[in-house]
């Protein structure tokens, strides 16, 4: 019956999601259809269960918190294992936390911080034991961080302004605009990270960009303005372009 209503709402798991709400609203029935009707809005499950699941860990998430893709593993398992036991590391626009969370539970003697611009996101990944600096871009990470930066990631906004409407519905209606909009060319907050980057990294640190397929061409020319050495293209699970991993070269 929930499996079958989620099915008619466009569900792509219904039976997944069935089980997932049923076990979050409890016995409760008046909870249980109330999660259901939610879900059948188009709000996101983990708005409605408060979880969701990123490289095999159970992260919280609140509502009106970006929801942490599958496309952005490969982006966070690479970091952790580029990442030194005692290293230092960065997540630019932390959301809740989920990138930094992985570095962390990897490396739990490092030093990670996740940068969030947004005071619920931030909480949020508080809340998923991250710590977190709250500002724009690198603006409330400490100087004394300056040159001893190893491992830099960025899952910021990257749609240009114009494409936010080919996102799918559900997205575009109740996930945050701050989280995807990523301006005239969508490179914005992208290009800013990389510009101030190597002030922060020490020589050989690392930077992970998460960007659409379509922009990683001019997100490696402009690196490689900077004196950042292409390591590799990421891609997600489907093989598709998702962004760039590259390193600070020692002699910059
Ligand atoms: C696409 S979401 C990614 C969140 C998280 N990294 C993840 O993968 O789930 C981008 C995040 O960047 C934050 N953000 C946007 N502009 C920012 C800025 N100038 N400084 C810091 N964070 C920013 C947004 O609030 C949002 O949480």
């Amino acid at each position: 019956m929930v499996a079958e209503r989620l099915t008619l709402a466009g569900c792509v798991f219904p039976d997944v999601e069935a089980e997932a709400l049923l076990l979050a609203a409890g016995d409760d029935h008046r909870r249980q259809e109330y999660f259901l009707r939610r879900r059948e809005s188009g709000e996101p499950m983990a708005w409605i269960t408060g979880f969701t699941s990123f490289c095999g860990c159970s992260v919280k998430v609140a509502t009106g918190v970006y929801v942490p893709r599958p496309h952005s593993e490969n982006l966070a398992m690479r970091a952790a294992s580029v990442l030194p036991q005692h290293g230092r590391a960065i997540d630019l626009g932390t959301g809740n936390g989920a990138v930094a969370l992985v570095m962390q539970s990897l490396r739990p003697e490092a030093k990670v911080m996740g940068v969030e611009c947004d005071h619920v996101a931030a909480e949020c990944a508080r809340s998923n034991q991250v710590t977190v600096a709250e500002g724009d871009l690198f603006a409330p990470v400490p100087r004394s961080w300056w040159g001893g930066v190893d491992v830099i990631t960025g899952v910021l906004p990257y749609v240009p302004t114009r494409e936010l409407a080919y996102l799918p519905h559900d997205v575009l209606a109740f996930e945050p605009r701050r989280a995807l909009d990523g301006g005239d060319d969508g490179l914005g907050l992208v290009g800013r990270a990389c510009q101030e980057a190597p002030r922060w990294l020490r020589p050989g640190g690392h930077l992970l960009m998460e960007v659409g397929g379509d922009q990683a061409n001019r997100v490696h020319a402009l690196l490689q303005t900077l004196g950042l050495d292409l390591v590799e293209l990421l891609r997600d699970e489907d093989h598709d372009l998702r962004g760039l991993h590259a390193v600070l070269g020692t002699s910059s």
